[in-house]
């Protein structure tokens, strides 16, 4: 069958749904309602997250949890974290809660620097170039001011622009590599502006530098676009705290226990088929936050995965030592996050969560942020190391087992009842159930 349809963007909202409705589905209807059960009541409010993006034709709901007690720098933060996946809030709240006793998070942003590239293609000689940006750098930023006024007033702007030669890897490649400070926003509009600005001046300036050839004053831009790549965009989060205050009643042996859990970061350290894992258990918690305060979960994804391979292989973010009877505990990652603009001041429930924050800067945000990253971590591997990681899930899972089976509020007591002394798998849940049905 030939599903291709034309025009789609201009069908309304109804005719959109009808469209997908007719041609996918052998009850239409079902599908149409369905969809509009998605729908919110207030209108207005539907409308904003319609027109979010092209083609909206209902909402995908995601939970939105919170793991509270997290002190961070002596403050207390709630968190939100906006995530499926079932046991990631609890542990979240777990590891907050057990470090809250132990001296807390602390968390430092190193760097705040982003970056942006004007790619470009000049046949002819590199040092004419060279000439060409020494005359004409500050045009670059004179041509921008438009654009930075409001970015320098609130102490941003365009730290600085290089010229780089990178033909030794690719024929006749050079770039404009730009540095920008842009405060409390994640600057990607501001920073793309800028950049498109700086390859019009490129390419005006290089037609009037009178010492480049013809060919020479044909620079070819390739494209100009911010890099999700911020590796001096840094913050660190850190817990400490002496071996035997890591005791409690599921850590009997601290000593034991610690000497595990610093081994099991050094596999991660050297396999990456396990920092992988181990990483991924990191972004849950980064994600969860990232996404529940409007930032944009993909691009701090990217960098965080070329942070992690930074030293041509692919690596644990996370370290841990034990140093004269001390448990350290800490991870250093790049988060270009903002707290304005975007997202930020459209979305009611991202305005919720940041007020919930309270309004926190875009370095307090870095610094929550990553807390709730290595926390994650921390539960992780605190689980794996000692009970294993299955415990924990299929608890959280039991209750996605019972939904699926529309299970009534008796069969989830008595099933409840039951695997708070068995072990839970899918198939005892299923067993149970229809059991309990017979
Ligand atoms: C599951 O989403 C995350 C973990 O696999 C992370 C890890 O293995 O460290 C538990």
């Amino acid at each position: 069958m030939n599903n291709a349809v034309a025009g789609f963007s201009k069908l309304s909202k109804e005719e959109k749904i009808s469209w997908i409705a007719d041609t996918y589905f052998s009850n239409p209807s079902e599908a149409i309602s369905l969809l509009k059960n998605y729908w919110n009541t207030d209108q207005n409010l539907q409308k904003l997250h319609d027109e979010f993006i092209e083609n909206t034709i209902t909402n995908f709901y995601l939970p939105l949890g919170i793991a509270p007690n997290f002190l961070v720098n002596g403050k207390y933060y709630t968190i939100p974290m906006a995530i499926e996946e079932s046991s990631v809030v609890a542990a979240a709240a777990k590891s907050a809660k057990f470090w809250s006793t132990r001296g807390g998070f602390k968390a430092t942003v190193l760097n705040t620097e982003k970056i942006g590239q004007v790619h470009f293609i000049f046949k002819g000689d590199p040092e004419k170039l060279k000439a060409f940006f020494s005359q004409n750098k500050s045009k670059f930023f004179s041509d921008t001011e438009h654009l930075t006024k409001n970015m320098q007033q609130r102490g941003g702007g365009i730290s600085d622009i290089e010229l780089r030669d990178k033909s030794a890897a690719l024929p006749d490649y050079f770039q404009l590599h730009a540095t920008f400070e842009t405060k409390d926003s994640m600057g990607a509009n501001f920073i793309n502006s800028c950049l498109e600005q700086f390859a019009k001046t490129l390419k005006e300036k290089a037609v009037a530098f009178e010492a480049f050839s013809e060919t020479e004053k044909n620079i070819q831009v390739v494209m100009s676009i911010l890099s999700n790549y911020v590796p001096n965009c840094l913050v660190r989060a850190e817990v400490s705290c002496p071996i035997e205050a890591l005791a409690e009643k599921s850590i009997e042996n601290p000593q034991e226990f610690a000497e595990k859990f610093v081994r099991a970061v050094q596999i991660a350290e050297v396999e990456p088929y396990r920092a992988v894992t181990h990483n991924k258990g990191i972004m849950n918690g980064i994600d969860a936050v990232v996404l529940a305060t409007g930032n944009d979960f993909r691009a701090i994804e990217a960098a965080v995965h070329a942070y992690a391979s930074k030293s041509g292989q692919y690596s644990s973010l996370s370290h841990a030592k034990i140093e004269n009877g001390i448990f350290y505990f800490w991870m250093e990652i790049p988060l270009a996050l903002g707290t304005v603009g975007g997202l930020t001041s459209l979305h009611p429930l991202v305005k919720f969560a940041l007020q919930m924050l309270e309004k926190p800067s875009a370095k307090e945000l870095m610094q929550i942020v990553a807390t709730a990253g290595l926390a994650q971590n921390f539960a992780a591997l605190r689980s794996l190391t000692t009970t294993g990681i299955q415990e924990g899930h299929m608890k959280m899972h039991l209750n996605n087992i019972l939904n699926q089976f529309e299970a009534t509020d008796e069969e989830r007591s008595a099933v409840k009842k039951h695997f708070k002394i068995y072990a839970v798998s899918h198939s005892a849940v299923v067993n149970l159930i229809s059991e309990l049905r017979k």
